[in-house]
């Protein structure tokens, strides 16, 4: 290749590691277009306890999500200092709401790390998306970012049983064992199929940049049905 390979940091979060798996898989297939991927983890100052354990306490959690409620997360790392020509940002919905560590790095980091960047969200959730997208855009936005495309990834089991499911399983149940709910609700998170189409991402993402082509024309499968 004459010039030098694009590059690309991937900042994420991720709690019950259903956005660690696609974004390792995404990573894969950037890395196989010739790109080179940096990941930045964002840990809370106080490690979270997955699953929360308790009804209450699952409750008590997803009040304070959906009023915004940050976590604080520990320094970046100094891969965070280097130019990229690419910044992904991951993570999981929660309560409507970007997660906790990611507001807090939109409120400590937004600015320095992503003004004048493009970035590419990834969303990783149960199924309802719509609000964490439109505060993430504007919040980026707001941070000087332009950002050109999206990938949004739902779990694939059906409603009623993906609510419920995903309750019971952070409350520390086995949903997807129940003799009852257990039909309905195979597995919790996303499937092996969703972590094949997040490699088909990386890998289209790669090329592109690799090709000097524009990332907001490419399907990343953002258009998924709420
Ligand atoms: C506190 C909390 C609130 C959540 N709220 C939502 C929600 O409003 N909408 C949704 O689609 N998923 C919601 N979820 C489910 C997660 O977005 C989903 O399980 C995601 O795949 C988890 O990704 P992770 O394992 O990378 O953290 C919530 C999860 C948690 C822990």
């Amino acid at each position: 290749m004459g010039r030098n390979a694009a590059r690309v940091l991937i900042i994420y979060y991720s709690f019950s590691a259903q956005t660690a798996g696609l974004i390792h898989r995404l990573s894969a297939g950037l890395a196989e277009a010739g790109v080179t991927v940096r990941e930045e983890r964002l840990m809370p100052r106080t490690p979270l306890k997955f699953p929360i354990g308790t009804i209450s306490a699952t409750l008590a959690m997803m009040l304070i999500t959906f009023l915004r409620g940050r976590i604080p997360i520990q320094p970046l790392s100094d891969l965070c200092r280097a130019r990229y020509d690419l910044l992904i940002l991951a993570g999981p919905t929660w309560s409507y709401n970007p997660s906790g560590p990611v507001l807090s790095l939109l409120d400590r980091d937004g600015r320095r790390l992503f003004a004048g960047q493009q970035v590419v969200p990834l969303i990783s959730c149960r199924g309802y998306w719509r609000m964490h997208w439109w505060t993430l855009s504007w919040q980026l936005a707001r941070c000087g970012a332009r950002v050109v495309n999206r990938m949004i990834f739902a779990h694939p089991s059906r409603e009623p049983w993906r609510t419920i499911g995903v309750f019971l399983k952070l409350a520390g149940r086995v949903p997807e064992k129940g003799r009852f709910l257990g039909r309905y609700y195979p597995r919790y998170g996303h499937a092996r199929e969703q972590l094949e189409e997040a490699h088909q991402y990386g890998r289209r993402l790669g090329l592109a940049l690799a090709e000097g082509r524009s990332l907001a024309d490419l399907d990343l499968g953002g258009k998924v049905p709420g």
